[in-house]
């Protein structure tokens, strides 16, 4: 009996596939499906990329759900590596998973009133901008009761930006959705460049990724082949996986330490998707999110080799389950 009901909202995304990988081969998580937004590459591609991802890891069981292929209000942005596009057939192996014909936003709210339904309210995962969540949100609010938390990679506080100097990509992304999720009441848990900057994968954690069969190795080809590293940044080797940090979180919360604080969001003007936290209650507003602010880097590390080598020992019988969805 898995501890999380589980809806990943990705924008795949190298570091989306991690996390996206290390959810599927965790007990502890229940994945109910993928939904698809536009963020590190268009739309098109993050489907794509997401049903390759379902492809390699066997379990067609997940549905893939295409959703927002832009932001609420503001103009549309990619990430830093929107040149990857699609990964290449060269870097994951082509599949025949093709994405339901439901789209995000309404496997989102059925998901949710689901859970309403049986009482057993489900996880957001939300590892992309949060185009999906907010519009689910903004269109059927009644959904907020089947969501149990929701857990996000996104803003910077302690940190600076890297999309920009003062923003988180996610978040930069689509600041309205962001600021309709922390408003939602709904609760949040997010994880800041603060934390994820904490935990930097070398090529040899890399290398140590090839012990997952063919999912581990296509994991080896894309971050070998896209550098994340900065250290210039970091003061040392190694590039963050920021989204693989969420699941993380879900797995083995007991790695992180975290506070809770009001988080605000700059929706307009030149700093648009800056955040701030109000660690020091300087402002008379409640707590509206849990922000992780430490991470014990080791234990995360060996985490996800250790979940993404267990794509290496998946049972034959185990790639059968369920079939894809058209
Ligand atoms: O800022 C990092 C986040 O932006 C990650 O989720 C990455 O995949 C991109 O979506
Ligand atoms: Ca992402």
């Amino acid at each position: 009996m898995s501890l999380h009901k589980v809806i990943i909202d990705a924008d795949p995304g190298v570091d989306d596939a991690a996390a996206i990988l290390m959810a599927l081969a965790s007990p502890e998580i229940e994945v109910l499906g993928l939904t698809i937004v536009a963020g590190n590459v268009a739309l098109e591609h993050s489907v794509a990329n997401a049903c390759k991802l379902i492809g390699l890891s066997g379990r067609l069981d997940v549905p893939v759900h295409a959703g927002a292929g832009g932001p609420l209000l503001r103009d549309q942005v990619y990430g830093t590596y929107a040149r990857i596009g699609s990964f290449d057939d060269t870097l994951v192996k082509p599949g025949s998973v093709v994405p339901a014909k439901e789209n995000a936003i309404q496997f989102i709210v059925r998901s949710a009133r689901a859970a309403i339904a049986v009482g057993e309210q489900i996880t957001l995962c939300a590892i992309g901008p949060m185009t999906n969540i907010a519009l689910a949100l903004i269109q059927h609010p009644d959904v907020a009761r089947g969501i149990r938390q929701i857990v996000a990679m996104g803003g910077a506080f302690t940190a600076l930006g890297h999309r920009t100097p003062w923003a988180e990509f996610n978040i930069y992304a689509d600041p309205h959705a962001a600021d309709i999720v922390l408003q939602s009441g709904v609760p949040v848990v997010l994880m800041p460049l603060d934390v994820t900057f904490q935990a930097l994968f070398t090529t040899d954690h890399f290398e140590r990724f090839r012990a997952g069969g063919e999912a581990g190795a296509a994991l080896y080809t894309l971050f070998s082949t896209f550098d994340r590293s900065d250290e210039q940044r970091f003061g040392r080797p190694g590039g963050p996986i920021h989204d693989a940090m969420t699941i993380a979180w879900l797995v083995r919360p007991d790695l992180f330490t975290s506070r809770e604080t009001f988080v605000g969001v700059q929706v307009t003007g030149l700093t648009k998707g800056y955040t701030y936290a109000d660690f020091y209650k300087k402002l008379d507003r409640s707590a509206n999110a849990t922000v992780v602010t430490d991470v014990d880097e080791t234990g995360f590390i060996e985490l996800l080799i250790e979940r993404i080598a267990r794509h290496g020992d998946t049972a034959p019988d185990r790639k059968t389950q369920g079939v894809s969805r058209a």
